[in-house]
């Protein structure tokens, strides 16, 4: 039955043009049939780069927002309309109006999990993987980092010659977890690798044998030598990575670590939208493209 539905969407995609694109957080059935996947990263240089017409985003709303940015004349679609960021979700455009005045010399850093209208008022944008690097190559020593205090204190860290400010916002899923999650999970596991997503408290990261973004992480687990790894990160790479690598053992840091807009995108749902009878067609104007493909631009410069 999947695979009856895999094989017609693979054929319907190819007959309209279609490219797929899906974050590792969703489910294995869909990573199977889109033509990339990977972390926010990864699917925001593919979004700039695909010869199709049409895009599908398996993942969260900003990100289907960011395809349609770096791909204007693209028609992009989400396949759930209801898959939102709750981190993206904290921060809108006005707030950050009312608190930029209070930081007049400062460049605003904001982490990709943020709307479109919000990238038009700051100055760049960052992901996981790549946030140490840019923060690195910005000149300006001021930063107000947004919205993630925790992916911020984890720069600050590894930035100590920039003055980082941060305000409080950030992913529930990873901040839930907390140190006691950390030795619980050791105890049970105490040959395993302790593998962590960036957007976990600092007090977490500080555990950890590698802190890193999705794929990071994956190219950590998949390359070691080592045999078990304790994945702090959303269930779903656990469950990605022992499927690749079945010689390994992956255990979920906790059992907490469910996305639930990531897991809200079903595989009835991209077929529903490759045969134009669902998800939602993302729709901006000039003028938030024009503004926020700026801020997406500066990271892709900064990130070289
Ligand atoms: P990365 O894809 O950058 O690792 O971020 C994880 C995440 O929470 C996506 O929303
Ligand atoms: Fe947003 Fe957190 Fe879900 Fe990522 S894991 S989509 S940051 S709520």
């Amino acid at each position: 039955m999947i695979k009856d539905i895999q094989e017609e969407i693979l054929r319907i995609k190819k007959e309209k043009d279609i490219c797929i694109l899906a974050h590792s957080y969703v489910a294995h059935e869909i990573l199977e049939i889109a033509d990339f996947t990977g972390d926010s990263y990864a699917l925001s240089v593919k979004a700039a780069g695909v010869p199709h017409k049409n895009v599908i985003m398996c993942g969260v709303r900003f990100m289907a927002e960011t395809c349609k940015i770096l791909s204007p004349d693209k028609h992009v679609f989400l396949a759930n309309e209801e898959a939102g960021c709750a981190m993206a979700d904290m921060m809108d455009k006005e707030l950050i109006e009312a608190v930029k005045p209070h930081y007049p010399d400062y460049t605003i850093v904001a982490y990709i999990n943020t709307t479109a209208a919000l990238k038009t008022i700051c100055d760049v944008c960052v992901t996981s993987s790549s946030a140490v690097n840019i923060v690195n190559n910005i000149k300006n020593k001021n930063i107000l980092f947004i919205p993630d205090c925790n992916l911020g204190a984890y720069v600050a860290a590894k930035c100590p010659d920039k003055n980082i400010k941060l305000l409080n916002g950030g992913c529930p899923v990873h901040a839930a977890v907390t140190t006691r999650d950390v030795t619980t999970a050791r105890q049970k596991h105490p040959g395993a690798k302790l593998l962590v997503h960036p957007e976990c408290q600092p007090e977490v990261a500080e555990l950890a044998d590698y802190v890193g973004s999705t794929s990071g992480i994956m190219d950590y687990a998949r390359n070691s030598d080592e045999k078990e790894f304790i994945i702090g990160t959303e269930l779903s790479i656990a469950e990605h990575l022992q499927y690749e690598c079945p010689d390994k053992k992956f255990y979920p840091l906790t059992s907490g670590l469910v996305c639930k807009n990531m897991k809200l995108t079903t595989l009835m749902d991209v077929y529903n939208c490759v045969k134009g009878n669902g998800g939602e067609e993302i729709i901006m104007d000039d003028n938030t493209i024009a503004e926020a493909r700026k801020c997406i631009d500066e990271m892709i410069r900064l990130s070289k």
